[in-house]
């Protein structure tokens, strides 16, 4: 992490937000939480879900090139022999003297501790990952990890999915799914913790092509995020150093987003060569090539690896999107969240709970629904709800008024711009359809006669 980041929010808005209004909340809180370990609220699981959603969408469905899997987290413990985990995935680890808090060497400067000046110990090296048993005999022989990333999945199926595909290189295997490391240091809320998401594609190619291949996704996976609605000044791509380098990788360059606390990763891209295959295949004792038919030889692919991690993307995609703006005599707080990515797409509001009312809101409501996640808010005043839908990022009001009832009209009152119109409930599913498709189009009744333009209030 380097230079301190001159962005409006700090995080602990964001946390605060998180907090109160269901995004996140400290695992366990009610034992006084478990350090760097945290649960995604009903807000917060949707946006995650989005966020999953829309990388698979672009990473799996939407190419040819790439197919999908799901590996068990706990894999035969001799892969972490042949990946190298065994031997390399470890942080170098020292201890205060005096006070016993363990740190990361290479986060502290000298040899004070941070936390109460003692003298720290020399550093040694700490493997990251967990360790359990499997059975009920706790010995060395059953002895199994949790996944410290999900691309050792991938590599070890490699042969499976070419016998049941018949893919042909270049082409990719994506998967999401949960990894665990025993980090020494966490914090800065979701960024760091112990237990997290990683999404990873890894990509199979001919020795020679990797370069270009490389440059390819560096571009793509930057612009997933441009996409999504991450602004272009908050993004920058980096090159590790020599020094910095994995030990499988030949070159990397990570994705980083200025976050509160400053730069930092939120994505690494990574050119493996064929580290991953020719060890497994040398542990396993089974080929792991591939069989070139145009120059009929027997190759092993090299590997471009897209390795970004959900609870970083949900991080980075709160941090941005939040932004207070003087409203009257208050701030209005807006998460503008790409319509993709809010966790409630449409919020429906009767203006009373005048019973003629909630009849037609509650019929929209449940039309809505069926496309989308949909809430329905009947309590307090009006701009009172538009306010907690802001905040929460929801594109789209949908308030149900007394002259709904006569004219068979509704008011869509959109998020960022606090813009209002009007259109005839029976073209309210397709208007907001089209609106949430980012198409600032609305479907025009028969007689052409719905706008009623105006901000809140
Ligand atoms: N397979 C390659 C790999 O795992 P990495 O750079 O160690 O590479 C990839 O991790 C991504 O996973 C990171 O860019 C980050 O988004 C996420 N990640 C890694 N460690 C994390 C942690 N302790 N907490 C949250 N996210 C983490």
């Amino acid at each position: 992490m380097t230079e301190p980041a001159p962005t409006k929010v700090d995080m602990e808005k964001i946390v605060s937000l998180s907090r109160r209004r269901g995004f996140i909340f400290p695992s366990s809180e009610i034992y006084g939480g478990l350090s760097s370990c945290w649960d995604y609220g009903p807000l917060g699981v949707e946006l995650k879900r989005n966020v999953k959603e829309a990388w698979w969408r672009a990473m799996v469905q939407e190419r040819d090139d790439v197919v999908g899997l799901d590996t068990s987290i706990i894999m035969h413990p001799q892969t972490w022999v042949a990946s190298g985990h065994i031997k390399s995935f470890s942080d170098p680890l020292v201890e205060c003297k005096n006070c016993h808090l363990r740190w990361r060497a290479d986060e502290v400067s000298g040899n004070k501790c941070p936390s109460c000046g003692g003298e720290l110990t020399e550093p040694r090296q700490f493997n990251l990952m967990f360790k359990t048993f499997m059975g009920p005999v706790e010995e060395e022989a059953n002895v199994v990890y949790l996944r410290p990333e999900t691309a050792q999945g991938i590599f070890v199926n490699f042969q499976n999915v070419l016998n049941t595909t018949r893919k042909k290189l270049p082409f990719g295997i994506a998967q999401i799914g949960k990894s665990f490391r025993n980090e020494i240091t966490t914090g800065n809320f979701i960024f760091r913790s112990r237990e997290f998401e990683q999404m990873e594609s890894e990509f199979f190619v001919k020795p020679g092509t990797d370069e270009q291949w490389f440059h390819y996704w560096l571009e793509e996976r930057l612009n997933w995020y441009l996409k999504l609605g991450i602004k272009r000044e908050n993004l920058r791509l980096r090159q590790h150093t020599k020094a910095e380098l994995a030990h499988y990788a030949r070159d990397c360059y990570d994705i980083e987003y200025q976050f509160p606390m400053g730069w930092a990763e939120l994505e690494g891209i990574a050119n493996r060569g064929d580290f991953d295959l020719v060890q497994h295949a040398k542990y396993s004792g089974k080929s792991l090539d591939y069989f070139d038919e145009e120059t009929k030889e027997h190759i092993t692919p090299y590997i471009i690896e897209p390795s970004a991690g959900v609870d970083r993307s949900v991080l980075a995609f709160l941090c941005d999107a939040y932004d207070e703006e003087p409203d009257k005599d208050e701030i209005r707080v807006v998460l503008r969240l790409h319509p993709r990515l809010a966790p409630v797409k449409v919020a429906v509001l009767p203006l009373s709970r005048r019973e003629n009312l909630v009849k037609v809101a509650t019929e929209i409501y449940a039309e809505l629904r069926r496309c989308w996640t949909v809430s329905y808010d009947d309590a307090q005043s009006i701009g009172r709800r538009y306010r907690r839908q802001d905040e929460t990022g929801t594109p789209f009001c949908v308030t149900v008024d007394f002259q709904s009832l006569e004219d068979e009209q509704v008011t869509i009152r959109e998020r960022d711009s606090m813009n209002q119109i009007r259109v005839p409930i029976a073209a309210l599913r397709d208007t907001l359809a089209a609106k949430l498709e980012g198409e600032d189009l609305f479907v025009l009744p028969p007689d052409g006669k719905i706008w009623k333009e105006g901000k809140d209030g």
